[in-house]
């Protein structure tokens, strides 16, 4: 079993989701739980897009020490400048170029060469490496580029000092077999490619995310980008807990692990979906409501008699637990904890007495105290100073 390593754009391509707008204090919440459910790698922000990102980025990267932390910058010296001093005081900083190469890319947006898109790439990759001790580089929309030019440049920039080569579906154009087969070719054709990681980064706009990237595992890919619940730009990024899950409960079929903690992810997916604002469809795979819902008589039957007749993930994988401790006026102080901590958030002594009251004083005017309740006290609670 080899393990891949999962890198985590929650708060970075995951923000790009229209309309999703986290602060510094919902990003480091997220955070703290993205490393609870043990990501190799999160990257934070893009320290560069906003005086509010940079900050939050430097938060995250000066408390979060059990994953490491990266940053996204484009290859410009500015960005990487603005990106180290967000990103210095990590456990390991760790840097995220990108340059487009596919040639409607480079044509209309970049307006370069392919020369000149090379040298730019590895000129800025070399300066990221006088700071950074690991630098990711990004051939953005890398299935859309020819691959021979795309060879060149990873063996180029790889000599250059990169430490990833990430090669995205940046519109979520390909298929499995031919993301596939690019990842092979890229294996097989660069000289140098033994000395990093490739990485797979996915998008959804004709839901195959998920599948491509597993593709891309098969054929080379040590690293696999993306999001809890899929959110992302447009219709999104593979969602990590899909291809966590298949690898696990497809253990037979696809010699790869990861080092995910699975039953953390309900809860991951419950803070981010909260947090963001952007509710999980009932049907999603894996963490959806209806999930482990059965409604059909023949399949109620089934499930009765063995579970494993219609279910093939078991809640308990995922960290779905039936919750029945009603939160309202005669709860008391031990069940209000346990639920704050299963929602992921870490509360000081004096801020869970503090939220605690909020809620009893909440239960004067409301029979039931739900969890979207609970994340509104929390989050005011954490936010005063
Ligand atoms: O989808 C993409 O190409 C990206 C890059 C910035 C890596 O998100
Ligand atoms: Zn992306």
């Amino acid at each position: 079993m080899s393990q891949i390593k999962i890198f985590d754009t929650t708060l970075r391509d995951g923000e790009q989701s229209p309309g999703v707008n986290l602060n510094k204090l919902e990003k480091l919440e997220i955070a703290k739980q993205l490393e609870r459910l043990g990501v190799d790698r999160m990257e934070a922000g893009f320290p560069a897009s906003s005086q509010g990102d940079f900050e939050a980025v430097k938060a995250i990267a000066e408390t979060i020490k059990g994953t490491s932390v990266t940053g996204l910058a484009r290859t410009a010296k500015g960005d990487i400048d603005t990106a180290w001093e967000a990103l210095k005081y990590a456990e390991e900083p760790r840097l995220h170029l990108f340059l487009a190469t596919s040639p409607i890319h480079m044509t209309y947006k970049l307006k370069k060469t392919p020369e000149q898109v090379i040298d730019n790439a590895v000129s800025m990759v070399s300066y990221a490496r006088e700071k950074f001790p690991q630098v990711e580089w990004s051939a953005e929309d890398a299935s859309r580029s020819d691959w021979n030019f795309l060879a060149q440049i990873i063996e180029q920039v790889i000599d250059a000092g990169a430490t990833v080569i990430n090669l995205p579906d940046t519109v979520g154009y390909t298929t499995p077999a031919e993301y596939g087969d690019m990842f092979r070719y890229i294996r097989e054709t660069v000289p140098n490619i033994d000395r990093v990681e490739l990485s797979c980064h996915c998008h959804n706009d004709l839901g195959m995310a998920v599948a491509n990237s597993i593709a891309a595992v098969e054929n080379g890919a040590t690293q696999v980008e993306g999001t809890i619940n899929g959110i992302g730009e447009r219709a999104g990024n593979a969602s990590l807990e899909e291809v966590a899950v298949a690898l696990r409960v497809r253990a037979d079929h696809y010699p790869y692990s990861t080092g995910l903690k699975l039953d953390e992810t309900k809860r991951t997916s419950d803070l981010i979906a909260k947090l963001t604002g952007m509710y999980v469809q009932a049907n999603k795979a894996v963490i959806g409501r209806n999930a482990f819902q059965h409604e059909a008589g023949i399949h109620q039957d089934g499930v009765l008699k063995n579970k494993e007749t219609y279910e093939i993930i078991t809640p308990e994988m995922v960290g779905v637990t039936a919750n029945t401790l009603f939160l309202g006026k005669h709860s008391g102080r031990h069940a209000f904890k346990d639920r704050v901590s299963e929602l992921g958030v870490e509360l000081s002594e004096d801020k869970l007495k503090e939220a605690f009251e909020m809620f009893k004083e909440l239960t004067d005017h409301k029979r039931e105290v739900t969890d979207d309740d609970l994340y509104t006290i929390l989050m005011e609670i954490q936010t005063e100073t």
